[in-house]
């Protein structure tokens, strides 16, 4: 279960210096770079020289050309060959492109902070975006890491609050102080959201330390590959997690996570220092998990999942991965 006709984010906009950047998408190599002239506009090329099939990631810039490393062919930002080093034509130049090579070029887009790759997208495949405008009232980090895992099983991971107690036990949720909680669902063609009204707070140590109490918990998924969980107390949102899931293989995922806080008494980077280490520590966490949940399915040669109406966000996650209209909207109550 792919995404198609989309834009997915390929790297930070402060990933992409003055060298090329090879990335896997869709289980496409391509490779992608900054101009040298002033306005340092971007290309994404399909990362193989057409002479030998070398990959130009592993070349480098002349100007604002991309350069292969094995016989030194020049391509520009069109895709097209713009030298090969040693020819001469009647006019002694080399400046033609005799085979007529040309590499595929992708459509792409710097917006938000973020380098985004356009995948066949549509005149109506909305153009790429964050989910919520970067607001003044909040600092914000990006972070980035890999999941093995398809995309529907790491997007409920993220969405889930029924695997915390067990897999971030103490950290976000333990399994000995539940509350009764109402969730309710609306789904839209492009989204879905579930507002969580009774947990005053989480019981773990996250949520002791960073959060003041809180009223409202919300968790989006947005087509075609972010999740975010937004956590709402009396004077708006506190805390805000989107993970922006880039499909490097059908179970494999690039993940950027964009952690947001209420601007406060503490400076930005110290809301870093002090995070992070939790944060690194439920992420290795559900790394671990899902990472078994991958091979475990693979070696039984596919999924055969029983679900319950605990299981919330899954039937939305998957019908709108596959383009199908949503269930129907819904409130459960449960112990959380
Ligand atoms: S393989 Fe790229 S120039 Fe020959
Ligand atoms: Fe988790």
């Amino acid at each position: 279960m792919m995404p198609k006709n989309c834009w997915l984010i390929a790297c930070q906009s402060s990933e992409l210096k003055n060298k090329p950047l090879g990335v896997e998408i869709l289980g496409k190599p391509i490779v992608i770079f900054r101009t040298r002239d002033e306005d340092k506009s971007i290309t994404a090329l399909e990362d193989r020289c057409p002479h030998r099939g070398v990959n130009l990631s592993q070349g480098r810039l002349i100007g604002n050309h991309i350069q292969c490393l094995y016989h030194g062919w020049q391509f520009g930002s069109d895709g097209e060959c713009k030298k090969i080093p040693g020819r001469i034509n009647s006019r002694g130049s080399d400046q033609s492109n005799p085979i007529k090579a040309k590499i595929y070029s992708y459509p792409v887009l710097e917006k938000d902070g973020f380098i985004w790759i356009g995948f066949n997208p549509k005149s109506d495949t909305p153009q790429p975006s964050l989910p919520h405008p970067i607001s003044q009232k909040m600092d914000s980090f990006v972070w980035k890491t890999q999941a093995v895992g398809n995309l529907p099983n790491v997007l409920e991971n993220f969405l889930d609050g029924f695997h915390t107690h067990y897999v971030h036990s103490g950290l976000v949720r333990s399994d000995t102080q539940r509350q009764r909680v109402i969730a309710e669902i609306f789904a839209q063609p492009d989204q879905v959201e579930c507002k969580y009204r009774g947990e005053t707070r989480q019981n773990g140590w996250i949520s002791r330390l960073f959060e003041p109490s809180r009223q409202l918990t919300i968790s989006r998924f947005l087509v075609p590959s972010t999740a975010q969980l937004d956590y709402i107390g009396k004077r708006g949102v506190n805390f805000r997690v989107t993970v922006f899931l880039t499909p490097v293989r059908p179970s494999l995922q690039m993940i950027h996570t964009r952690i947001e806080t209420r601007k406060g008494i503490l400076p930005n980077w110290l809301k870093c220092a002090l995070l992070t280490p939790f944060l690194r520590k439920v992420t290795h966490q559900d790394l671990r998990i899902l990472k078994l949940q991958n091979e475990n399915n693979q070696r039984f040669g596919k999924e055969d999942f029983r679900s319950t109406e605990l299981d919330i966000m899954r039937p939305y996650i998957v019908s709108l991965l596959e383009g199908k209209a949503p269930p129907p909207n819904r409130s459960i109550n449960f112990m959380v």
